[in-house]
């Protein structure tokens, strides 16, 4: 399997609670390497650039809310098949849908809530890579 790098972002709620440590810890023990991070607050112009794709949809604006409503951090993780491999340690968007022991079934509040997002494929994982960091950023260069 190729060794792929994508986007993840530790959202505000778990910022807010506490779960940047777990959420890291969860990624290196399967085995993913935190090439580049940051901690930031988006602005709204900000947030809804990223979020654009879901533009129509009825919780777009509350999405963009809560995505400004305090820090988040945001981090390049790499590893071999590390896309689908950090959608797994994620589990499913709404945590009630999201299998045992990832990420969102042990420790979200809702499907607005979910502590963390991921890249969904390699373009966006490129894509969503560069809204964040410069090539010179990422380690090793
Ligand atoms: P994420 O994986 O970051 O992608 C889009 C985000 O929108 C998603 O996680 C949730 O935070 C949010 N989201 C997706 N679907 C819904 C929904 N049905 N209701 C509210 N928020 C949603």
């Amino acid at each position: 399997m190729p060794v792929e790098r994508t986007l993840s972002i530790v959202k505000p709620d778990g910022v807010a609670r506490n779960l940047i440590g777990e959420v890291y810890r969860r990624f290196e023990a399967a085995g993913l390497k935190v090439i580049a991070a940051r901690m930031l607050q988006l602005g709204e112009r900000e947030a809804r650039s990223f979020y654009a794709v879901h533009k129509e949809r009825p919780f777009y604006a509350d999405l963009v809310r809560y995505m400004t409503s305090g820090p988040v951090v945001v981090q390049v993780l790499a590893g071999e098949g590390a896309i689908a491999k950090n959608r797994d340690i994620m589990g499913a968007t709404d945590p009630k849908k999201a299998a045992q022991g990832t990420i969102r079934a042990d420790l979200a509040e809702s499907i607005e809530r979910n502590v963390v997002h991921g890249s969904d494929a390699a373009e966006t994982a490129a894509d969503e890579i560069a809204f964040f960091f410069r090539s010179t950023e990422l380690y090793p260069r």
